[in-house]
Parts: structure tokens; sequence; C-alpha cells
């Protein structure tokens, strides 16, 4: 049977994973309202894994003969400043969700929880994906931003260019 203390460190997870589903949702939203479908369709693909990651606690927790509890969900910001602005607050996004992933596993060896600690390990691994694909796409901004969107175009080239 899950401690107490392990079963409300796991509701509280699942509803920061349903918060980051409803800010992705937003920002999906904005770019809509942007004529950004591309970037748009990016949301809506996060945010579908947000809600993932929210069931996948949510099934752990049944599976251990816990109780789930859903609490209010924040609204979400629903303006940016920019495509860039809206890519910086996903990378800081995803960094802080990592650090409340790192402190449940904390909170697995303290209560001596082996189950959630293999469980949580999938979710640590994954951070490491989330943050990587936010932070590339900071990256190709700030890089359209000072360089224009010629310099990606010649780094695509370079790219499929074979040993002379
Ligand atoms: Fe559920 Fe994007 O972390």
């Amino acid at each position: 049977m899950i401690t107490q203390n392990m079963q409300d460190a796991i509701n509280d997870q699942i509803n920061k994973e349903l918060y980051s589903s409803y800010l992705y949702l937003s920002m999906a939203a904005y770019f809509e309202d942007n004529n950004l479908p591309g970037f748009a369709h990016w949301m809506r693909v996060q945010e579908s894994e947000e809600r993932e990651h929210a069931m996948k606690l949510y099934d752990f927790l049944l599976e251990r003969g816990g109780r789930v509890i859903l609490k209010t969900i924040d609204a979400p910001k629903t303006e940016w400043k920019s495509t860039l602005e809206v890519a910086e607050e996903v990378a800081a996004h995803e960094a802080k969700v990592t650090t409340s992933i790192y402190s449940l596993y904390e909170t697995a060896l303290k209560e001596k929880d082996y189950p959630a600690q293999v469980m949580l390990q999938w979710f640590i691994t994954e951070q490491v994906e989330e943050e990587k694909n936010a932070a590339e796409i900071v990256s190709t901004l700030k890089l359209i931003e000072a360089h224009g969107t010629a310099i990606l175009m010649l780094d695509k080239q370079l790219g499929k260019r074979g040993a002379d």
C-alpha cells in the first residue's frame, strides 16, 4: 500500500501535469490566433503528452491502491509578446517540471517506495528529451532573429554535403 506522503506528492504532480497540458493548449490557441498552425500543432502534441503524463501517474496511484484527488487547475496565461517568448516559457516551464519530478523522486527514496522509484525513472528520462526539444526551438528562433532564415537554409545544405 502506498504511503500518504507518496500519495499526496503524486496527486500534486498530477495537478502540475494537467496544468502543463492547459498551458500548452493556451499556447496552441495563441499560435492559431497568430496564423502559425505549425507552432500550434507543436503545442497540441505537447498538450496531449502532458495529459498522458498525468494519466501515467493517475493509473500508477490506482494500481498501488491509492486515491486520486484532483485539484483546481490554475488558469494559464493567454497572451505572449512573440513566438520566441512562448518557446522560452516552454523551456523554463519544462525545467520547473524537471525540478518537481526530482523532488517527487526524493520523496520516493525517503518513503522507500521502490515501485514509485522505477516508475519515476521513465519521467526523469522523458524530461531530458522535453528540455532538449524546447531548448532547440529557442536556439533556432534566436538564430532566425539574429541572422534571418538564410542561415537555416545554408545549414540544411551543409548538413547534406558528402565528403569530396
Ligand atoms: Fe510532463 Fe513536459 O513534462
